[in-house]
């Protein structure tokens, strides 16, 4: 087996040394240094849908704005994880999110980002898309019982109770990796008609 080379980065001043293949976050991370983070999982394959692990990278005088949770590691890069280009983009980030979900997590991080009040009005969807519940079922229970139907703004998650009326009631795991807790208070109403998840579940869990 091919032995993994060393990289050295540098990351807010700090040397850091990292595997090759690792992500900048994963680098990041393993150094104590916090990025925040609402799509990542270290169980699954990277994402890069929420774009919060944003950091500044610079090399050869060029900076960049990259996603650390995909963004591999590479000899002599200069990262900064809280430069004022990344505060301004994570702001406005958050301040997206906060539109779709005022959930604890999006509200505890916009408040570290000093946000105070609300800058865009949208439908609280309740959902901010991360993918983390679509992703869990099918990368570690290979279920697929929950997905992503719609393009654009119609975007979201729908569960299809062909499978989900097999599987869902037993297992949950997607539940506690939900960060708005869209999952555990509501169903999308869409493939369920009119019928909560929990309905849904209780429905299966009955008697026969
Ligand atoms: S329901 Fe929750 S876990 Fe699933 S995509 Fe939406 S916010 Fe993420
Ligand atoms: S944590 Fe990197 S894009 Fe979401």
């Amino acid at each position: 087996m091919k032995k993994l080379q060393k990289v050295t980065l540098t990351i807010n001043d700090r040397e850091v040394t990292a595997k090759e293949g690792m992500t900048i976050l994963e680098a990041a991370r393993d150094a104590g240094i916090y990025i925040p983070t609402l799509c990542y999982h270290e169980k699954l394959a990277p994402y890069g849908a929420c774009r919060i692990c944003t950091v500044e990278l610079s090399r050869n005088g060029r900076s960049r704005l990259v996603t650390s949770c995909v963004y591999t590691v590479e000899n002599g890069l200069i990262v900064k994880t809280e430069s004022p280009k990344v505060i301004k983009v994570r702001k406005l980030l958050l301040e997206l999110m906060l539109a779709s979900s005022p959930a604890k997590a999006i509200q505890d991080l916009a408040r570290q980002y000093g946000i105070e009040k609300r800058r865009f009005e949208a439908d609280k969807t309740n959902c901010i898309l991360c993918g983390l519940c679509v992703r869990y079922c099918s990368e570690i229970k290979q279920a697929n019982a929950i997905g992503f139907v719609g393009r654009g703004t119609e975007r979201r998650v729908v569960f299809h109770p062909e499978i989900a009326s097999t599987v869902c009631a037993s297992c949950r795991e997607c539940f506690s990796l939900c960060p708005t807790g869209k999952l555990p208070s509501e169903t999308d109403g869409v493939c369920f008609d009119d019928l909560t998840l929990d309905d849904f579940l209780k429905t299966q869990q009955s008697p026969a």
